[in-house]
């Protein structure tokens, strides 16, 4: 077994990461900047192995039945306690955008309207309006939401379903919303009426020593709150591992959909594996190496990137989750900057594909290569823009 400092895992199987195995691979010599996965090599292998079987042994044909319709007991108890609630009020789902849609399938309807960041992470966005939910897009500042922007959003007359926001790690753009900013939200919601999806995908990747402030969720007691949380992004998205924290008479009726009653727990092995995992302390220790690999990875990307780059551009220095956002001076056009990029070998996401937000942005996830890499990837930009005198 390799210590948890190394991070090339002999099981690691580099020959089955490809396109039609994982969901997306990058073409050769590309470094991709893209997504919001993790580098292979920062994936738990080792540590998830013995997982399965020390479920299968310690809980027998119960690991294997249908699982108790909101999750089994061990992993809702653990949640619970990590979170300061009660296991009624915790799920498991099968990770954010599984719940998002659980959650869609209850409470939007055609017609109805959700009110969002302008920008957002776009596949959340997705899910709603595949349900038929209609944006009602919000401005935001350096906290995100502001409230009298959601005062204006829930004041429109519409049939607003929900209201959904991402305080702590924004995707794409880093923020996160202070305490006082989180009471005003949340007051403001509340005199509306109107319940708060909070999507919390990020909230246990703080890459600095302070802590975020406390979820809506628990400012609020989960009254009128559904907080979303996800093991994607701290252990591996194969899991398909999530959980939901709400009010316990929304829990009971999420568990009451027609879904569960049929298939029962959204993902229950899995969900009695990861338990193994946060009851004696594995999970922390491999949260904190993890946010290690991660500060290590931001900073690389971070120093490289202002050290090439002139005042036209501002390098966002997120304070936990994935995601550099590079805010561009009027003189660059998203288009050029792409397509510098993409003669340099680098892979970045488009602001735009975020929502229509004034000004030209880009984000950069370091999440997915190796300090080295990123060194090498920011070489590229700064010398591709630079060329293509987009920066100075
Ligand atoms: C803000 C946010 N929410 C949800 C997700 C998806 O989460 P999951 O893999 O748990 O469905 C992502 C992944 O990129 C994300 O950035």
């Amino acid at each position: 077994m390799l210590s948890p400092e190394s991070t090339v895992s002999p099981l690691s199987h580099a020959r089955w990461w490809r396109a039609g195995v994982v969901q997306a691979v990058s073409p050769p010599g590309v470094i991709d900047l893209g997504p919001g996965y993790l580098e292979p090599s920062l994936l738990p292998v080792d540590e998830v192995l013995p997982l399965y079987p020390e479920a299968l042994t310690e809980f027998g044909a119960a690991a294997l039945g249908y699982g108790a319709n909101a999750g089994a007991e061990p992993l809702r108890a653990l949640l619970a306690a990590r979170h300061g609630c009660a296991p009624e009020e915790v799920m498991v789902t099968a990770g954010t955008s599984q719940a998002l849609t659980l959650l869609c399938t209850l409470l939007g309807r055609p017609g109805r309207t959700v009110a969002v960041e302008r920008t957002c992470y776009d596949l959340g966005r997705r899910i709603m309006t595949d349900h038929g939910l209609r944006p009602r897009e919000m401005d935001a500042d350096g906290e995100g939401v502001r409230a009298e922007a959601l005062d204006r959003a829930l004041s429109h007359g519409d049939d607003v379903a929900f209201v959904y926001l991402t305080p702590t790690f924004h995707n794409p753009t880093g923020t996160v919303a202070g305490e006082q900013r989180r009471r005003e939200l949340l007051a403001v919601a509340a005199r509306h009426g109107v319940p708060i999806v909070e999507d919390d995908a990020y909230a246990e990747l703080g890459l600095e020593p302070t802590t975020p402030p406390p979820s809506l969720a628990a400012l609020s007691g989960r009254r009128g709150v559904i907080r979303l949380g996800s093991f994607a992004k701290t252990l591996g998205p194969g899991l398909r591992l999530g959980w939901l924290e709400a009010d316990r008479d929304l829990v009971e009726t999420l568990t009451e959909r027609g879904q569960l009653v049929s298939g029962g727990a959204l993902n229950h092995l899995t969900s009695l594996a990861v338990a193994m995992l946060m009851r004696d302390g594995r999970y922390d220790r491999r949260l904190s190496w993890l946010r290690r690999q991660l500060r290590l990875r931001r900073d690389t990307l971070v120093a490289a990137l202002r050290a090439g780059t002139d005042a036209s551009v501002t390098v966002g220095c997120p304070a936990g989750g994935y995601f550099v956002w590079l805010t561009f001076g009027p003189r660059h056009s998203e288009a050029s900057l792409l397509a510098a990029a993409d003669r340099a070998g680098v892979a970045v996401a488009p602001g735009s594909r975020f929502g229509g937000i004034a000004g030209t942005h880009l984000r950069l996830a370091y999440s997915l290569n190796s300090p080295e890499g990123l060194a090498e990837a920011a070489a590229r930009l700064v010398a591709a823009w630079r060329n293509e005198e987009t920066l100075r």
